[in-house]
């Protein structure tokens, strides 16, 4: 059985953890085993779940199939010095596992070690659908620009003895995993990247960008999700008609500028959070790729 990825982009506050989180329990609620992982270095799961989440995967509330995790870098960056220095700890005496561990102090070394954690979701078994929910999207293109970068300076890092060292030397030993993850990143029948965007200046301007960014690293996009967009039957008020007329005019320019194939969701009542309001979300998105507000 393999194991299908969806990564959920778009700028700040636009609708990720929360369109993330009704992906995935459309999912689970359709019989996958399916974990949703943020790799925000500020997290909410916790808060749109409504129950403690954290750095280890933890089944959610009164859903079968259904974990989250919400990765910590600083303890992903521990984890992974440790994983090396204890078995030194057993062979070597303490000045020299202080050498090693400097070695890996390096900030280096906590990019590598979060790498290293992404890849391990590529390896997961029984599982069957895993979406991301990224930080702001400049931090997800340099996560998947990492390898590519490795490639070329490996060498020269390990020749310069850069302060690098330690995590490449690592790097080398787990360069197959690495090398898997980006694969399965690069295909498309198995990786998904949905970016969302609001109806606005900036938001499609940061989109375009990372668009071809990601082009650049060898991944192309599925599809875009338009959010917030005010609903018609709300805009006898001459502010709401104005920001819609706004919106609708953004939107003829997102269909123009990112040519994919898109799902528009209207600006709900009340803030996503809490089962019923992800579920709601996820039906929403599945109907028909449009929804309406009378849900
Ligand atoms: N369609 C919608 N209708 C109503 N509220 C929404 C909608 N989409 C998102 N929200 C609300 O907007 C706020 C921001 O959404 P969310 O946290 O999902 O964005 P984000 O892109 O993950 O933000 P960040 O970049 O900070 O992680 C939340 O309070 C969420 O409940
Ligand atoms: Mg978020």
């Amino acid at each position: 059985m393999s194991t299908n990825f969806a990564f959920v982009s778009g700028k700040g506050g636009v609708g990720k953890t929360s369109i993330a989180c009704a992906i995935a329990l459309y999912h689970a609620e359709h019989g996958e085993y399916t974990l949703i992982v943020t790799t925000d270095p500020a997290p909410n799961l916790s808060d749109v779940f409504e129950q403690p989440i954290g750095h280890n995967i933890t089944a959610i509330n009164s859903v079968e199939r259904l974990s989250a995790i919400e990765i910590d870098p600083d303890i992903t960056a521990e984890e992974y010095r440790e994983r090396y220095l204890a078995p030194l700890r057993e062979i070597l005496p303490p000045e020299m596992v202080a050498v090693v561990a400097e070695q890996l102090a390096s900030p280096c070394t906590s990019e590598v070690a979060s790498f290293d954690k992404f890849a391990d979701f590529f390896e997961a078994s029984g599982v069957d659908f895993i979406v991301f929910d990224t930080a702001p999207t400049g931090h997800t293109v340099r996560l998947l620009e990492l390898p590519a970068d490795w490639t070329r300076h490996i060498d020269r890092l390990t020749e310069g003895g850069h302060s690098c060292a330690g995590a490449v030397a690592n790097i080398k030993e787990s360069r197959a995993k690495y090398d898997r993850a980006v694969a399965a990143l690069r295909n498309p029948e198995q990786t998904s990247f949905i970016f969302v965007v609001q109806p606005e200046a900036t938001p499609i301007a940061e989109t375009e960008r990372t668009l071809s960014q990601l082009e650049r690293v060898g991944v192309t996009a599925k599809e875009l999700i338009i959010n917030g967009i005010i609903p018609s039957e709300q805009c006898e008020v001459p502010f709401f008609r104005k920001r819609r007329e706004m919106q609708d005019h953004y939107i003829e320019e997102i269909h123009r500028r990112i040519p994919l194939p898109s799902k528009s969701l209207y600006f709900f009542d009340e803030e996503v959070k809490g089962l019923e309001m992800i579920r709601k979300v996820g039906r929403t998105l599945n109907q028909n790729g449009q929804l309406s507000t009378s849900q």
